[in-house]
């Protein structure tokens, strides 16, 4: 059988301490996106789950990273976000705050960041987030076609050597699997602060005519989109050129 190239590094770094390990087997199974089968996402959102309705926390954690700075362009009601490679869920649960009607998948390998994830969503109170811990391609297989409104990429493993872009996410297969699960109409925002990365991706959707890159000046790739919020990766500047902020539509 093929198998895809890893696109991501570790998986666990330190001992979960003991609240976050306790969220992992207490909340996580109420968020759990079903290991197998077609993913129905009304079942998936049904009634929200009881372990993640009541607020644990004063949600602190979020405010140091901008939630509510930037408010403006949330998704509306009954939208399917789906955010790839969430890090440790500031950005996730951020944007599920701002926009409580819409429906949040993130999916992550690393274990930590999980469990980070975990507890921002206890902290925070949203009821509108669900979670896998593992690849988000093996998610996407299983998604209904023309099911998401948005799909967040930020800050994807950047992979810079020329002998690891095999490892980057962007691939045409990858623009297959996300141009059969996109609505038409559907938006895709890829922030990378890798100028080759950027450059890959824009030729990858811009040779793809299932996609229209949305730019139309400088402004529009400079500038964070509307109701951005900053995330930790994006916050260590690791990269080698200010982010570059990409969207585009499916046809
Ligand atoms: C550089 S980090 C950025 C994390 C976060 N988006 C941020 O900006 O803080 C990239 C993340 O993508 C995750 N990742 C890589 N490949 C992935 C895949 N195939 N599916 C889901 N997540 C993936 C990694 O585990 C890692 O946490």
């Amino acid at each position: 059988m093929h198998r895809p190239q890893r696109t991501y590094g570790r998986i666990k770094a330190r001992t979960l301490k003991p609240r976050q390990a306790g969220l992992m087997e207490t909340l996580l199974p109420h968020l759990a996106v079903p290991v197998e089968g077609e993913i129905d996402i009304d079942s998936l959102f049904a009634a929200p789950p009881e372990a993640a309705r009541a607020p644990g926390g004063p949600g602190g954690a979020l405010r140091d990273f901008g939630a509510g700075d930037n408010p403006g362009s949330s998704p509306e009601a009954g939208a399917v976000v789906l955010e790839i490679g969430f890090g440790g869920g500031e950005h996730l649960v951020a944007q599920a705050k701002a926009a409580p009607g819409a429906r949040f998948i993130g999916v992550e390998p690393f274990l930590n960041g999980v469990a980070s994830c975990l507890r921002h969503i206890e902290e925070s109170g949203v009821a509108n987030v669900r979670l896998h811990q593992g690849d988000a391609r093996e998610v996407m297989a299983r998604l209904p076609a023309a099911s998401l409104d948005l799909c967040y990429i930020l800050f994807p493993d950047p992979w810079p050597k020329a002998r690891h872009h095999k490892r980057r996410l962007i691939q045409p297969a990858f623009l297959d699997e996300l141009a059969r699960v996109m609505k038409p109409g559907g938006e895709v925002r890829f922030a990378t602060d890798w100028a080759n990365y950027a450059s890959w991706t824009l030729q990858h959707f811009t040779r793809d005519s299932r996609f229209a890159w949305t730019a139309e000046r400088a402004e529009d790739w400079r500038r964070p989109w509307p109701g951005h919020v900053t995330t930790r990766y994006e916050a260590k500047k690791l990269g080698d050129c200010a982010p570059i902020w990409l969207r585009f539509l499916r046809s």
